[in-house]
């Protein structure tokens, strides 16, 4: 089924703009009922945040942005999905074009500034599917025009509470202007105990939902400890390391699209990324599990990260370039290097390279 639906629309998407492509791949997903045909490995499963997780490879948030194509994301073999960023009010984002391709660095920039269809229209398709199974979370963000962001949050995590899996709460999109300033000490402890407090409320009714902080790979370390210090206070349930980038690492090839204003992502953003999460890792001394994004388009690629301190790992740009495929093939990577080592499970290796990475100079 991934070959059918690759055969036919990859040669033409990447001739399209970028944004055109990425909303023919939505539409061609919408199409076929599908089922998830292999069940995984059980070697892959991971317990974390209370859930089952049946691999730990995730679609990041962006792709399905307003939940229309979860269930078919997981059949095809994501075990789990990010939907969003949903912010409450409908927003259009920033003007096009506001997405680029840099093919001869497997990366990609955006500046979409949370396009988002609102929470009322994303609710009406989460709720839908609920009884549906599989993870599917959801990445909640502030309205570019909104005069209280924190409220933004807390209505969001209302709102979405019986319906999804996880909360993803994104402090660190580059594109909505000072929404990154949510990762200031006193800012965040104050974002942090309004959304615990929401959740807890919410918890009578939807269990208890975990939250999970969404930050920036762009942080100086003295400001990963006040972030990693207030998700301890408050206990978050996790954090995901990270977004896209405003930094251009020396040695892009792709000169001239890497001068676009937004958020590098993909293969460039793999060693800051990296890291940024062994970084996260050594801070968190285990308090709260992990999860590794940015710049993962390999099996190799997903075991560093998961050495360097992610139980569970998302993706995206990657499958810009390589497609659906690559899922299945970061799998079977996997499975074949715990086989390998004699290992029951990703545990023992989660974390197992992070001291020794934040030892390492720092990455350009
Ligand atoms: C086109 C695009 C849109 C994105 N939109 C969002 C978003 O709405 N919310 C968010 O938290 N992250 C968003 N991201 C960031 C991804 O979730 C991820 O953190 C980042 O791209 C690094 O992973 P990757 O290198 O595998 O793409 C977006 C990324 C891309 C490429």
């Amino acid at each position: 089924m991934i070959g059918l639906l690759e055969a036919l629309t990859r040669p033409l998407l990447s001739l399209l703009d970028a944004e055109d492509a990425h909303r023919l791949a939505i539409r061609a997903l919408k199409i076929p009922p599908f089922v998830k045909l292999t069940a995984d490995d059980p070697l892959l499963a991971v317990r974390a945040f209370g859930l089952n997780f049946p691999s730990p490879i995730g679609m990041a948030a962006g792709f399905d942005k307003h939940a229309e194509v979860p269930d078919a994301l997981l059949a095809l073999g994501f075990g789990f999905v990010e939907v969003g960023t949903v912010t409450p009010q409908p927003q259009t984002g920033n003007p096009r074009p506001r997405l680029f391709r840099l093919p001869r660095d497997q990366g990609v920039i955006n500046r979409l500034g949370f396009n988002s269809e609102g929470a009322d229209a994303v609710l009406r398709r989460l709720a839908a599917r609920v009884d549906a199974g599989g993870i599917v979370g959801v990445n909640v963000g502030a309205n570019r025009d909104s005069v209280d962001r924190i409220a933004d949050y807390v209505r969001l995590i209302e709102t979405f509470a019986p319906v999804v899996s996880y909360f993803s709460v994104n402090i660190s999109s580059p594109n909505t202007p000072g929404l990154r300033e949510l990762q200031q000490a006193k800012i965040f402890d104050d974002l942090l105990a309004r959304v615990m407090e929401a959740r807890a409320r919410m918890s009578r009714e939807a269990g208890t939902t975990p939250v999970l902080i969404k930050i920036a790979p762009d942080l100086t370390l003295s400001e990963l400890d006040d972030l990693v210090g207030g998700a301890r206070k408050h206990r978050v349930d996790g954090m995901i390391i990270g977004n896209t980038t405003v930094s251009r690492p020396p040695g892009l090839r792709d000169q001239v699209t890497a001068k676009e204003a937004g958020g590098l992502s993909g293969r460039p953003l793999f060693a800051l990324s990296t890291r940024m999460l062994a970084e996260t890792y050594v801070r968190v001394e285990g308090a709260f599990p992990l999860i590794g994004v940015g710049g993962i388009d390999s099996g190799e690629a997903a075991l560093a990260k998961i050495r360097a301190g992610a139980c569970l790992i998302q993706l995206y740009s990657a499958l810009v370039f390589h497609g659906l495929r690559l899922v299945a093939a970061i799998k079977s990577d996997i499975s074949n290097t715990l086989r390998r080592e004699g290992l029951s499970g990703i545990d023992a290796l989660v974390g197992a390279d992070a001291a020794a990475m934040t030892a390492e100079e720092w990455p350009t």
